[in-house]
């Protein structure tokens, strides 16, 4: 008879993890202060939440977007970077981190990743310097620190820019430094899967008075700071966050510090549960890393101490045992349509242009490490590690059980 749930054997679990996003009374009397206060636009709460959140991750500039993806855009320009630049970026990340390399008509190239931390690995950076790199853009994967010692010691270097991919990182330290305020820039998400949102929502944090002005200008359709309101210095945009968002987001702060000690806790009891299980391995815990924000908890499942397993067929008996994962990016950013040049992306500039000189071509990149990541991670959502003791305890069951009785996935 089968033990297992997908070949029809009983579920493990049946209750529902929690859920997200959270919200309470908070939220609602912030939101309801918005509505009667008759000012829905860039206000006092949006000053509060730049202030606060920029204090919170030790920055001296808060400045607030419409999305995560703005935020890397306008870090972008704002440092500098344009037509005919190369900014590195790591390949197993969203979609984002490359795409705000393009928008700024710059050329994106990928430097593959650390197998044990999904991070961008410093000693690819090194190799993938030229004469063009103008930047490098590390991701903050899942709220794990990238290395920002090497990182800032090659920039320093080289005389590149660093800004950082913090899309994940609320909360996440680097040594005594929260992520996003060590390198140049750093830009965050409030899009409605991160750890807090407001629906969507972005922030840019800075160290540099010039550099938050620009960012400012630029979020703000290219106005000056304390100059007329239709003077228009730079090419901006309205990328301005609304009072509302910034009313909820002041409310998801109050709870932040909390969760992300659970999440750690919880992660802390399943990387010593799963560590254990021959075949999965758990993301590595850096001793530099006193704070990490825990967006996804992620391991990887080894096919080959599986044979004749592979890891979707694992995930599909996961699920059905009633734990909620999945396999993450299918394939390296570089894999997909809009690089390859088969979808309706950017087919000479900036890809190919005068300023550029040459042409990407992306059909000749491969970064093995990320292909294999692949093929073997294995994401938990953060809500997860919001759940019990008895939760996590499922959570450990429910894949001790799978390998027990692996065979009957073969
Ligand atoms: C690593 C990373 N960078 C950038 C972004 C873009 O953020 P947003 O969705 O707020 O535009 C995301 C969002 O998922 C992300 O995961």
């Amino acid at each position: 008879m089968s033990k297992l749930a997908v070949n029809g054997g009983k579920k493990l679990r049946t209750k529902a993890f929690p859920t997200w996003p959270v919200h309470d009374q908070r939220e609602k009397k912030a939101l309801n202060e918005v509505l009667e206060s008759g000012n829905w636009w860039y206000g006092e709460k949006v000053k509060e939440f730049e202030q606060k959140f920029a204090a919170y991750q030790n920055a001296k500039y808060g400045i607030t977007t419409t999305n995560g993806t703005a935020a890397l855009e306008i870090a972008l320009i704002a440092a500098g970077v344009g037509a005919g630049d190369e900014v590195i970026v790591p390949p197993y990340t969203f979609v984002a981190t490359a795409t705000a390399v393009l928008k700024v008509n710059a050329i994106p190239v990928f430097a593959d990743i650390q197998p044990d931390t999904f991070n961008i690995d410093p000693q690819r950076i090194r190799e993938t310097i030229a004469e063009k790199t103008k930047a490098i853009v590390p991701v903050h994967f899942a709220g794990l620190p990238a290395d920002m010692d090497e990182i800032t010691a090659i920039a320093d270097q080289h005389h590149l820019t660093v800004i950082e991919d913090a899309a994940h990182g609320w909360g996440s330290k680097w040594r005594n430094r929260g992520v996003g305020a060590i390198g140049d820039l750093g830009g965050f998400s409030f899009q409605m899967s991160k750890n807090i949102t407001a629906g969507e929502g972005g922030i840019i944090l800075t160290n540099s008075e010039e550099l938050a002005d620009t960012c400012r200008s630029y979020s703000n359709c290219g106005r000056g700071k304390d100059k007329p309101w239709y003077e228009h210095y730079l090419l901006g945009g309205n990328y301005r966050m609304t009072e509302f968002q910034a009313a909820i987001l002041l409310a998801q702060l109050t709870r932040l510090d909390d969760q992300v000690t659970r999440r750690q806790e919880n992660a802390r009891k399943l990387d010593q549960a799963l560590s254990e299980f021959p075949g999965i391995e758990p993301l590595k815990n850096d001793p530099r890393v006193p704070r990490r924000s825990y967006h996804l908890y992620c391991f990887r499942y080894l096919a080959e101490q599986f044979p004749g397993v592979p890891r979707d067929r694992f995930i599909k008996a996961l699920n059905a045992e009633g734990i909620p994962c999945s396999g993450g990016y299918p394939h390296p950013l570089y894999k997909n349509p809009l690089f390859q040049r088969k979808g309706s992306g950017p087919k000479f500039c900036p890809l190919s242009c005068p300023y550029y000189g040459k042409t990407a071509d992306y059909s000749q990149t491969h970064c093995p490490v990320t292909e294999k990541i692949c093929e073997e991670a294995v994401w938990l959502t953060h809500n997860l590690l919001l759940g019990t003791e008895e939760d996590m305890n499922n959570i450990i069951t429910a894949i001790h059980k799978i390998i027990n009785n692996i065979d009957e996935l073969r």
